[in-house]
């Protein structure tokens, strides 16, 4: 997808992870439903896993709910044992992928340069990719948080983004699923680092380039985090699950 010229609205993603049987696509369809009947200033994303995805695509298909893979893999085709290419997202129903969650990186080694490998094959594939950046809580004891995060900038942003679509998500790692959601001034000095660095990067685009949010965003801080500077959109996880939350985040944005 190319690059609007326009300043993109807020982006509120959902990231199921390895949560959601079958049921779950009737969270999805009670997203759908009430979008459909009062349309939200945000788009709106789910990100379910690999195996409901071409259902929930099907199940949302027409409305304003967007859908994605959380992962890709870096190559187009070929021998890789339970991985999923970017193409099979798109023929899925797929329209955007989530590339390097703390996550991923975590359980599956994955470096920045594998990340932006796999930018690379989403954007052949016509995927909108949001890239996930966060620093451990070791690094923000020691204060080092924006160095470290700016350098998973630096290494998993392709130069081959300049021009498409595509979104960064600041997710602080010891925010994630544990409750403990970043301070307002924690959040406004990592995404002006990161806007300052995608600036230097991308020039005019990198100054519009959605950032994210992302660790234990709640219908009750919401509000707040999408209000603060830079902040353009929440990937939210634990409360992306229940319709009812999801929608209440949906409405701060
Ligand atoms: P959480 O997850 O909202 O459950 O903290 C966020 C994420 O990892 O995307």
């Amino acid at each position: 997808m190319t690059l609007s010229s326009t300043t993109p609205r807020p982006l509120v993603a959902g990231n199921w992870k390895m949560n959601g049987l079958s049921a779950a696509l009737d969270e999805a369809r009670a997203v759908a439903a009430a979008l459909d009947q009062k349309p939200a200033a945000a788009r709106v994303a789910i990100f379910p896993s690999a195996l409901l995805l071409h259902r929930l695509a099907e199940t949302v298909e027409g409305g304003a709910v967007l859908v994605g893979a959380q992962d890709c893999h870096g190559k187009a085709s070929g021998a890789h044992t339970g991985d999923v290419s970017a193409e099979m997202v798109v023929d899925a129903g797929g329209t955007m992928v989530i590339v390097g969650h703390s996550e991923r990186r975590t359980d599956h080694a994955e470096t920045c340069a594998q990340v932006a490998g796999k930018v690379e094959a989403a954007l052949a594939a016509g995927l909108e990719p949001i890239v996930c950046v966060g620093e451990p809580l070791e690094k923000r004891e020691a204060g080092q948080a924006v160095t470290y995060v700016v350098e998973q900038i630096r290494n998993s942003l392709p130069a081959s983004l300049t021009g498409q679509a595509f979104n960064v998500a600041y997710e602080p790692i010891w925010a994630i699923g544990t409750g403990h959601v970043a301070s307002i001034d924690n959040i406004v000095e990592m995404h002006a680092a990161i806007r300052a660095e995608l600036v230097a990067k991308f020039g005019e685009q990198g100054k519009v380039t959605p950032i994210l949010y992302g660790g234990s965003v709640k219908p009750d801080n919401a509000r707040e985090i999408l209000a603060a500077a830079e902040v353009g959109g929440a990937l939210v996880g634990g409360a992306s699950l229940k319709a009812k939350d999801f929608l209440a985040i949906i409405e701060a944005a």
